[in-house]
């Protein structure tokens, strides 16, 4: 096999092996490299354009990107993803084994939890706003791995800066389990632990009736007549600056 058609195939191996993560575009390598991902190949379509680039977006990492960086031809790179990142650029990392127990075993920040979420879109951007506002980590039920290609773009890379695991069945955690649901009372009025499991529904069909019956407690984020809910990854945002906000009184 050429060593084009190599690197097609291990960048397209890598979107579905569970110990790789594929990074596509700049923001996405530059914040794995500052929280310390194992990077194992980076590739750019323009080495001169990924150089200029990184020096005014990333000047931290700028040199190691540049240096690590096989070029290749706009052709090839345009197949080695479903979406080409218009960054030029784009690697492949080795993922980080992260546990839910080890996550659930945080004493400080609180535990995202997504129950079955359906776009990935979604998943990355809770991942990206759990790193910005502290979270222990997040989990995440249901069909999706949390660490696909399509969340990774969509956290930017953040999942090298927060803990991101998927699990099958959700945990028992008396005393720290909030549901986050339109209905509670308001989530600024809610007493819970610092290192509370904040469960967040689908977009589709909300939390379950199931994870209802396991929380302590339900909690609300108050919206104005005739809302009726938040897009999920907002949801998250919202609650996660709240709780943040409550803290630093
Ligand atoms: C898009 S909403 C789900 C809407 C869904 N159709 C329903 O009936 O609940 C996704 C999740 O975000 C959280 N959420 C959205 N708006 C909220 C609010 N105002 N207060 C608390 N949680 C909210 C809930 O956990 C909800 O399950």
């Amino acid at each position: 096999m050429s060593t084009s058609g190599a690197r097609h195939e291990r960048f397209h191996a890598a979107r579905r092996d569970r110990r790789l993560c594929v990074l596509e575009g700049l923001h996405a390598i530059k914040h794995a490299l500052r929280f310390a991902a194992p990077i194992e190949e980076v590739v750019t379509r323009d080495h001169a354009e990924l150089k200029q680039l990184a020096e005014a977006l990333a000047p931290d990492v700028a040199a190691t990107i540049v240096s690590a960086a096989v070029v290749v031809t706009e052709a090839e790179y345009n197949t080695l993803a479903p979406i080409s990142h218009p960054t030029g650029v784009m690697a492949i990392a080795r993922r980080c084994g992260y546990e839910a127990p080890d996550i659930l075993a945080a004493q400080r920040g609180p535990v995202v939890l997504l129950e079955n979420p359906v776009h990935l879109g979604n998943v990355g951007a809770v991942v990206r706003v759990a790193a910005a506002a502290g979270a222990a980590g997040v989990l995440c039920s249901g069909r999706h791995d949390p660490w696909s290609p399509e969340s990774v773009r969509a956290a930017a890379g953040l999942h090298y800066a927060v803990p991101v695991a998927r699990i099958d069945q959700p945990p028992t955690c008396p005393g720290r389990f909030v549901a986050l649901d339109a209905d509670g009372p308001p989530l600024a009025s809610v007493q819970m632990p610092e290192n509370a499991l904040l469960a967040f529904g689908s977009e589709r069909h909300g939390l379950s009736d199931d994870l209802l019956a396991r929380a302590d407690v339900r909690a609300s984020l108050p919206m104005q007549e005739g809302v009726s809910s938040l897009n999920l990854a907002t949801a998250v945002a919202a609650a996660l600056y709240t709780l943040r906000a409550i803290r630093s009184r």
